[in-house]
């Protein structure tokens, strides 16, 4: 476990000189069955596998959870042992953003809609820290997880745009038994709330089974979903605490229209603290595979 960039430089030098290719699972900790997941990708490749466990201020707004983000450090390190990662990176916020740090980076269109609208800035602080945290560790790939679906896309963006030497890795999205995708921020959930939140998968996936059924109609769709999410919480409850619920073009995040390749449903429902996020990748008819 280090907390330094120097120290990291060193120890994947070291590994990178022994002819290992180089991994990297950034997280912000509270580790949980999905986090396992993205480490399992790394190790799945033989990659000599960093996971930096880092709580990014930046990519937080002024009302948003930081100072209750979950801090679970030495549980997370055990965990990274125990699934064969060689290196934690775990740095303060002065190693990563130093007196006098000025540069952010700004991702464009892909941030000004979903969670780029109720979180605004996030998705700069998230490209900033990601960009610093490929510098520092410089991997061969980086794996990020689907469930952050407008995240992945983003830096993928980010990573082309910018001519940075890593493959971006994204892996499926790990799901409780009752479908509700794994997240930190579970943990905020008291029992009604965890037992109602199941309700947005499902509402992901009334849309999912309208659009194979050859609806290719925003609005449609996202009455479907929204139909879906009425039932658990009510009408107005439901208006309350829905902030998105889109059908868009799944590369681009704009309009669908009849050629659409891949179509993101997605969504984030607040839930008490929490504000839950999941999606479904659906190819519509006739343009699977
Ligand atoms: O997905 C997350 O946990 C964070 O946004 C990330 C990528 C680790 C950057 O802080």
């Amino acid at each position: 476990v280090v907390d330094t960039v120097g120290l990291v430089r060193e120890h994947v030098g070291a590994a990178r000189a022994k002819g290992r290719s180089i991994a990297l699972v950034p997280t912000m900790g509270a580790l949980h069955a999905g986090h396992l997941s993205l480490i399992e990708a790394a190790r799945s490749r033989d990659a000599y596998t960093v996971v930096s466990i880092f709580v990014n201020p930046t990519q937080f707004g002024p009302n948003e959870d930081l100072a209750a983000y979950p801090n679970t450090l030495e549980a997370d390190i055990d965990a990274c042992r125990r699934a064969g990662v060689e290196l934690v990176f775990a740095p303060s916020v002065a190693e990563m953003y130093p007196a006098f740090d000025q540069t952010r980076v700004h991702p464009g269109l892909l941030a000004d809609t979903m969670c780029g609208v109720s979180r605004p800035g996030h998705f700069v602080g998230v490209c900033t820290v990601v960009a610093k945290l490929l510098n520092i560790v410089q991997p061969d790939f980086a794996v990020f997880g689907q469930k952050d679906a407008q995240q992945a896309l983003i830096i993928r963006r980010m990573v082309a745009d910018l001519f940075m030497p890593v493959e971006i890795v994204v892996a499926p999205i790990v799901r409780e038994a009752d479908g509700l995708a794994m997240s930190s921020r579970n943990a905020y959930l008291a029992p009604q709330e965890r037992a109602q939140a199941k309700c947005l998968h499902r509402a992901l996936k009334a849309g999912a089974a309208a659009l194979s059924a050859g609806t290719m109609d925003e609005s449609t769709l996202r009455a479907v979903m929204r139909a879906e999410i009425a039932e658990t919480l009510g009408e107005s409850e439901a208006d309350e605490r829905i902030d998105y619920l889109v059908a868009v073009d799944a590369e681009t995040l704009q309009s669908i229209a009849r050629d659409t390749p891949q179509v993101l449903l997605a969504g984030a429902i607040r839930f008490g603290q929490a504000r839950l996020i999941d999606n479904l990748l659906v190819d519509p008819p006739g343009r699977a595979g």
